[in-house]
């Protein structure tokens, strides 16, 4: 029920209206809110592809002092920036409030402390405004944020999500109708860049760090036999971490020297070699033509290199937003609810929670 026992009866409808008639607005201006992990976002979108102001305020370099994300840190700073990054994404719009037919914010997946600092500012200017607000799947914000990148793109595609915490294949049948098809058994590829980068002395986030450091080292260690690489359309992490570790402590008790250029260059040709398979076998299993990169991973050089040049010989168009909007933003946030309202979906209520476990297209 919308708005549970905090809303009148007349302030329910009357949003459930507005929610409606944004069907077959012609124009619907989305402000979006992302607080998932470390990033504050604001953002203000026009018809899920048109940016009319994006405000990121990052947490990386309070992070950077613990060597990762400390989740409470995480949410205080969330708290401090938030109300701050809103009126920026509105002010850069110069845009108000009245301006605005819907409020969109992630409720997951991510740290629940952070999520929640989001979506409780989210519930409270709903509430105080009547402005419909629309729950969001940070996954499915990744993916839409190649909507926002290529004016022209539409569904069917199959998606490649590659970022700090997911690592997954999803068949985009239409804006709305997501199937999951593979996904890592353990950690994401990020999540594998930033543990090893950590026990390389590398700061944090590890991943654009080794991006750096293997286009100039050497693809010369090999941390997987053949037979460790998993056949399926599932992937696995750990154990590559697992078996870098395992290759830097043995040559710190040898007394070798490590070559961190070609540790990070091994580790990703080998991390991404195995994605890149794994990408090509599904889309050739699900008959798809095109193939769409999100999530932070999908900045790093070697992957989008690699599935562009291996994807265009088996006949793939492959395609990649710019950097800022593969990283976490609010942008793809806002962009993702407008297909939501366009199909009449997603309305959320004052009930609505974080989900810090929430998944992508898996069927029920
Ligand atoms: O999508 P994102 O901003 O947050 C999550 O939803 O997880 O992704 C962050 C992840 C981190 O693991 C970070 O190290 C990784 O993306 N990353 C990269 C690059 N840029 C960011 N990994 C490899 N190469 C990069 N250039
Ligand atoms: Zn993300």
């Amino acid at each position: 029920m919308l708005g549970g026992a905090f809303l009148t009866k007349g302030k329910m409808y009357d949003t459930l209206n507005k929610f409606n008639a944004l069907k077959d607005k012609e124009n619907v201006t989305v402000l979006g809110i992302e607080s998932s992990c470390d990033e504050t976002a604001a953002s203000v979108v026009r018809n899920g592809r048109e940016v009319l102001s994006s405000v990121i305020s990052s947490q990386i370099n309070i992070h950077r002092l613990f060597g990762g994300v400390v989740p409470e840190v995480a949410s205080r700073n969330h708290t401090l920036a938030v109300n701050n990054v809103i009126d920026e994404a509105l002010e850069k719009a110069g845009l108000s409030l009245g301006d605005i037919d819907a409020i969109a914010v992630t409720y997951g997946a991510g740290l629940v402390g952070a999520l929640l600092v989001g979506v409780t500012s989210a519930k409270a200017l709903s509430y105080a405004t009547g402005i419909p607000l629309i729950k969001v799947n940070h996954i499915e914000g990744h993916i839409s944020a190649n909507y926002v990148a290529f004016p022209d793109l539409k569904p069917p595609f199959l998606s490649l999500v590659a970022s700090g915490g997911h690592t997954c294949l999803i068949d985009v049948k239409d804006y709305n109708d997501f199937t999951l098809l593979g996904s890592t058994r353990d950690d994401a590829i990020g999540e594998a860049f930033d543990k090893t980068a950590r026990l390389l002395g590398l700061p944090y986030p590890g991943g654009p760090e080794i991006d750096r450091l293997a286009k100039i080292g050497k693809n010369n260690i090999q941390f997987l036999s053949k037979k460790q690489v998993r056949e399926d359309f599932s992937l696995s992490y750990s154990g590559l971490k697992t078996a870098v570790v395992n290759y830097i402590h043995n040559a710190r008790q040898r007394g070798e020297e490590i070559v961190i250029e070609d540790v990070c260059a091994s580790l990703t040709h080998t991390a991404v070699d195995i994605l890149v398979d794994t990408t090509l076998k599904v889309a050739k299993g699900v008959g798809r033509d095109k193939i769409v990169l999100a999530g932070g991973v999908a900045s790093n050089s070697y992957l989008r290199e690699s599935l562009l040049s291996r994807g265009k010989e088996e006949g793939y168009e492959v395609l990649f937003p710019p950097p800022v909007l593969c990283t976490d933003n609010a942008v793809m946030i806002a962009s993702r609810a407008y297909f939501s309202i366009k199909e009449g979906k997603d309305l959320a209520d004052l009930t609505l929670n974080a989900q810090p476990s929430l998944r992508v297209g898996v069927k029920k």
